[in-house]
Parts: structure tokens; C-alpha cells; sequence
């Protein structure tokens, strides 16, 4: 019955898919320059490396040992756990609604790009289009999924992730001829080790690894039910981590010549993609070929992160009901689409707002940044904790600790500083806007504690697995 990848390339080529994304190509860079360049190197690779690749360990553990979803996973911890994992499937859900609407701004950028357009990002917002590349993009995604694991996720994997590698390697040697080369480099490479004093930083740091490498989210745990008993899971992990943290490095090799060849501000945040590089682009030689690169291969990275994110609900549903996969996609699809239009209106004429601040930052500044470390700590705690099993433990060997205390300890502690607004800027749409840490947490909280309601009524919907070697 069960769905397999067809080859270990394309599970390979899915994940790394899944990881690579906006956050690898927009917000690395955009938290880099805020943090004031290659200081943050250090923290980052320590968090990607010792942290973050246990935890993908443990989810493709999971995964594959049940060969089911994240909700029927949590299932088979106990009956009560189920909620939970109905929890983990609608917080990516959440986010998936607002990383469609960031998705739509790029596929617009690219378009005009394509077209000689150079545009502004005011100028955008103040037209529909947003909206209108919010609807397209979700349609897309949606199409993707209900073809299927190997038809939709891994056609779309192996034929886009190819074009990402080879595109961005061609903007990095082109970065090289510019006259910024040399300073962009090293502002991004240098490492100020005075800064490692800062938790603030560590903070960032943890916060963007967990959220590049899309781990923590059940996404991993659901690729890897279709992956075959004979990878090794350490290796692909490894390679996971190493493709994530490359893409990144090299978006910081693109994007810091540029900005510095321009004369720019690197610490612009999330102005860097959509209004520093598009006035770039313009002043640059071949500026057009480039913008048209760029948006492109930001566009198809996000296409399969954004794919990696319904994949994990899209499962669990139709395990849950007799539904076909295209009847799952396209009910949760809708579900995503109405939660998706304030967010997709935030940046338009209609300007949907909540307390004075636009739809979309606000979703970003408490759902999209604080469930995160919520469900990567759920993950982390029930399969290591509340099921104590031989198989994770096997795979985890001497770094089972590491996820059964360390994770949880420092999700603990990065969320607290977060919330306690003493995280240095990591990533926020428009900069400083929601300081109040309450303003952020509570509505997180709100949101959670809905889908853990819904997620208790569901919980005999799903029925426990057996774990296998
Ligand atoms: N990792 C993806 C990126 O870097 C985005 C993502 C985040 C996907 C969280 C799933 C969960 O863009």
C-alpha cells in the first residue's frame, strides 16, 4: 500500500527540497546582516551541526520505523498523544498559510523580472497582484500534492532542486567579478568571536537553523515513512545539513558582494529581497539576467519547501478518513487558502491589519516564530521521553541525550529569550514592529491550545502502529 521514494537520490533530493527554502536564500542573509555578519557563522553551524542534526535523526527514526504520519506517530506513543500530534499537523498548516502568501511576492518579482519590469515593493503592495500570486501559488502546491509522493514531491524535487544548485552556483561566480566582492566576503565571513558572549545571538542562531533546515515540524518524520530500510539515516541527515548550510553560504556569497557593490545597507532585514536587490539588480550589469536568476531560483526553492509543509497534514488526513489524497489536499488546501487571506491582503490596497500591524507580520511574529520551537519540543520530548523505544534509541546511539535533555533545554531557552525581546533582531517582516513579547506569545498560545482541542476530539481517528527495526 504504502508509497516508497523511488530511489535514494529522490528522498535525498525531497528533503533537501523540503529544507532548502526562503529561509536559506532571503532570511539567512537578512539575519546575517542583522546580526551583524560573520560573528553569527560560528553559533550557526553549532546549532545546525550538534542540534539540529540529531533532532532530523530522530524524526526520520520515527518515521520510518512506523511508516505513517506524524498524528498516527504520536498515536502510537499513547492515546492521549494523538492530540498532540494533530497539534504539530495544524501549526505547519499556519505557517504554510503565510509562507505561500512570502511565496506569491516572489514568483511576482520573478515574473516582472522576467518581463523588464523593475519593480518597487511599494508599488507592488499597492496593487492586488499579491493576492492574485497568493491564489496561484496555492494552486500550484496543491496540484503537487495530489499527484502524490513520487508523481508530485518527487518529480518536482528532482527536476527543480538540480536548477537551484546549478543557478545559484552561476550567481556566485558572477558575484565574484563585482567590485564589492572582496568586502561583501568579508563582512559575511569574518568572525568576531567578542559577540559569542551575546545569548542574543545564540538565540537567532537556533532560531533560524531549526526553521532552515525544516526540522521539528514532522516534516522529516513524514518523508522518511517513504524511505526504504537500507538508507543510512545518519549519512542522509549529514548531507541534509551540509546541502541546507551550503545553499545558505552561497546566498551570502551572492548577496553581500551585491550589497556592498552598491554601496547598501546589509542590516536591511527583510527589506534585503524586495527592496535592496531589485534597486540593484537595476543598477547592475546584466542586473535583468541576474534578477531574473534570483527570483527564479528563490521561487522554486520556496515551491518545495511550501509542498514539504502540506505533505505532513495531507498524510495524516488520509490516514485519519477514507479520503483520497486529491479530496485531503484539496479540503485542507481550502482550509490553508481562508487562512491565508488576510495574510495574502496585509500587503495590498485592502491592508488587513490586526492591532495596527499588518496580517502577515503578525502571524510571522507569533505563530510563524514561536511554534516552531513548540512542536520541535513536542517531537524531541514524547518520542524520546513519554516512548523510551528501542529503536530510537539504537539510531540515536551516544546522541540520544543530546535530543532527550539538550533539545528541549535550549528550545526552552531560545523561546524565553524570544519572548523576552532579548533575542537580537533575528527575523521579523518589518523590523521592531511587535516588540511586546505577550502580543506575540498570547495569540501562539491561542492558536495552540484551538488545535489541541481539535486535535483531543480527533484522537481515536488514528489508530497506534507497531515499531519495527
Ligand atoms: N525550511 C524552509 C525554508 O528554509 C521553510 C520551512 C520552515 C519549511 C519551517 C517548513 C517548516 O524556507
Amino acid at each position: 500500500m504504502a508509497e516508497q521514494w523511488s530511489s535514494r537520490l529522490g528522498f535525498l533530493l525531497a528533503t533537501i527540497g523540503a529544507a532548502v527554502g526562503l529561509g536559506n536564500i532571503w532570511r539567512f542573509p537578512s539575519v546575517v546582516g542583522q546580526n551583524g555578519g560573520g560573528a553569527y557563522l560560528v553559533p550557526y553551524l553549532f546549532a545546525a551541526f550538534v542540534f539540529a542534526v540529531p533532532l532530523l535523526v530522530l524524526e526520520f527514526a520515527v518515521g520510518r520505523s512506523l511508516r505513517t504520519d506524524v498524528v498516527s506517530a504520536f498515536r502510537t506513543v499513547g492515546r492521549r498523544y494523538a492530540a498532540l500530534g494533530w497539534v504539530v499537523a495544524g501549526a505547519v498548516l499556519v505557517i504554510l498559510s503565510y509562507y505561500l502568501v512570502l511565496t506569491g511576492w516572489v514568483l511576482s518579482f520573478f515574473v516582472a523580472s522576467l518581463a523588464g519590469v523593475t519593480l518597487t515593493f511599494d508599488g507592488f503592495a499597492a496593487t492586488y497582484w499579491p493576492a492574485v500570486a497568493f491564489v496561484v501559488v496555492t494552486g500550484v502546491v496543491a496540484v503537487v500534492v495530489s499527484a502524490g509522493v513520487k508523481a508530485g514531491i518527487e518529480r518536482l524535487s528532482t527536476t527543480v532542486m538540480p536548477i537551484v544548485f546549478v543557478v545559484l552556483g552561476g550567481l556566485a561566480c558572477y558575484a565574484v567579478t563585482l567590485p564589492g566582492w572582496a568586502e561583501g566576503v568579508a563582512f559575511f565571513l569574518t568572525p568576531r568571536l567578542s559577540v559569542l558572549a551575546d545569548p542574543g545571538v545564540w538565540s537567532a542562531a537556533f532560531g533560524q537553523v531549526f526553521f532552515s533546515l525544516s526540522v521539528g515540524q514532522g516534516i522529516m518524520l513524514t518523508y522518511a515513512a517513504y524511505v526504504d530500510e537500507g538508507t543510512s539515516l545518519w549519512k542522509s541527515a549529514g548531507v541534509i545539513a551540509v546541502a541546507d548550510v551550503a545553499v545558505a553560504c552561497a546566498a551570502g556569497l551572492v548577496v553581500f558582494p551585491i550589497v556592498f557593490t552598491l554601496g547598501v545597507e546589509p542590516s536591511a532585514g527583510t527589506q534585503l529581497a524586495f527592496t535592496t536587490l531589485p534597486r540593484a539588480f537595476a543598477a547592475m550589469p546584466f542586473g535583468r539576467v541576474v534578477a531574473v536568476a534570483f527570483f527564479g531560483l528563490l521561487f522554486l526553492a520556496a515551491l518545495t519547501s511550501a509542498v514539504s509543509l502540506l505533505e505532513v497534514s495531507v498524510a495524516s488526513a488520509t490516514r485519519a478518513t477514507e479520503w483520497s489524497r486529491p479530496r485531503a489536499t484539496a479540503v485542507l488546501m481550502g482550509g490553508v487558502f481562508c487562512l491565508g487571506v488576510p495574510s495574502a491582503l496585509s500587503y495590498t490596497p485592502a491592508g488587513a491589519a490586526v492591532l495596527g500591524v499588518p496580517f502577515l507580520d503578525f502571524v510571522d511574529a507569533s505563530v510563524g516564530t514561536f511554534a516552531l520551537p513548540v512542536t520541535a519540543f513536542l517531537l524531541a520530548v514524547v518520542f524520546t521521553w513519554a516512548a523510551d523505544t528501542a529503536v530510537v534509541r539504537a539510531e540515536l546511539g551516544r546522541a540520544y541525550p543530546v535530543v532527550k535533555y539538550a533539545i528541549p533545554i535550549v528550545l526552552v531557552a531560545v523561546t524565553a529569550t524570544t519572548a523576552a525581546g532579548l533575542a537580537r533582531p533575528g527575523w521579523s517582516l518589518t523590523a521592531g514592529s511587535i516588540s511586546d513579547g505577550l502580543v506575540r506569545v498570547a495569540p501562539t498560545f491561542g492558536v495552540l491550545a484551538v488545535l489541541l482541542g481539535v486535535g483531543w476530539l480527533l484522537r481515536d481517528r488514528v489508530r497506534p502502529r507497531r515499531w519495527r527495526r
